[in-house]
């Protein structure tokens, strides 16, 4: 199993909500470790960036309004399988699919406010990185 690096976001909504400890604590019962961590925000330029595959959406800019919304906690998060492990304690994207007992199924209800962004390849993930902790991360 190769040791791998993802990056999450903990949105908006999340923080509002009171659900960094619940939602960090439940990547540290899985056994995964917390690299890094730091808190900040997504200006609408890097929102533009990171969602640039959905630039054609119809819920684009909805989506850059709720990422913009307030502070976020970025994370590094990392482990054997780290990113498929944080994936599927994330949940599936739209929270009315989302299992519950995964984070988005026990706390999200409805679309774009779905709680957490994790990265979905080894690419996308270095790519994260580097965007929101720096080219040396
Ligand atoms: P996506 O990368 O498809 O999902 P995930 O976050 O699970 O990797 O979509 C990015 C974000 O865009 C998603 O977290 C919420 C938002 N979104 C919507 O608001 N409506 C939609 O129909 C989809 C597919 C995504």
């Amino acid at each position: 199993m190769a040791v791998e690096r993802t990056l999450v976001i903990i949105k908006p909504e999340a923080v509002k909500e009171g659900l960094v400890g619940e939602i960090l604590a439940r990547f540290e019962r899985k056994g995964l470790k917390i690299a890094r961590i730091r808190d900040g925000r997504v200006d609408r330029a890097l929102a533009r960036q990171h969602y640039a595959h959905h630039a054609d959406k119809p819920f684009f800019e909805g989506l850059l309004d709720a990422i913009t919304a307030g502070p976020v906690v970025f994370a590094i998060i990392e482990g054997p399988s780290a990113i498929a492990h944080v994936r599927n304690l994330v949940g599936a994207t739209n929270p009315i699919e989302a299992t519950p007992g995964s984070i988005r199924g026990d706390f999200a209800r409805e679309l774009p406010f779905n709680m957490v962004h994790a990265s979905d390849s080894p690419e996308t993930a270095e790519e994260e990185i580097r965007r929101f902790f720096g080219e040396g991360a």
